[in-house]
């Protein structure tokens, strides 16, 4: 599925519409470059799982862990590893990706194979200005939209 949007807002929409969706143990990749708009999506489905705390970029930790919605909610960025586990404790996402919560990652990168099955694949692209081109995938489950 593609979609087109051309505000922040659009983005979390579909964001929203992507949350109703899921359900616990699901992992969604969410990918693009810098400021494509992977947080701002991750808002709006975060909103849909009825997560009351505001959902902001996880820069000093690896991950953010929302109780109390309709489903825990676990946000993980990997930036800062570039992708790359191989350095870290093994155990470094074991409090993120239960199976009690969804799972939003952002830079997943080569971590992928480690990140479980995944639900969703949610790949971003600047279209210029306030543009953003969004694909969204069904993963393995291949349940559709
Ligand atoms: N159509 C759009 N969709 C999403 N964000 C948009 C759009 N147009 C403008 N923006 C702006 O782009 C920025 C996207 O920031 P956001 O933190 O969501 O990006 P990100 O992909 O998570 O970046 P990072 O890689 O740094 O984590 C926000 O400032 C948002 O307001
Ligand atoms: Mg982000």
């Amino acid at each position: 599925m593609l979609e087109r949007t051309e505000s922040a807002a659009a983005t979390e929409a579909v964001g929203e519409r992507l949350g109703r969706e899921l359900e616990a143990g699901d992992v969604v990749l969410v990918s693009g470059e810098l400021g494509a708009g992977k947080t701002t999506l991750i808002r709006g489905a975060c909103a849909a799982l009825e997560v009351g705390a505001p959902v902001t970029s996880p820069t000093f930790t690896i991950g953010q862990r929302y109780e109390g919605g309709r489903v825990a909610v676990s946000h993980l960025d990997l930036y800062r590893l570039g992708g790359d586990l191989s350095g870290e404790d093994p155990g470094l996402l074991d409090d993120y990706l239960t199976p009690d919560a969804v799972a939003f990652i952002e830079w997943p990168g080569a971590a992928e194979p480690q990140l479980g099955r995944i639900a969703w694949r949610v790949e971003i692209r600047h279209a210029g200005g306030d543009g953003r081109e969004i694909e969204l995938s069904a993963g393995a489950t291949g349940r559709a939209a």
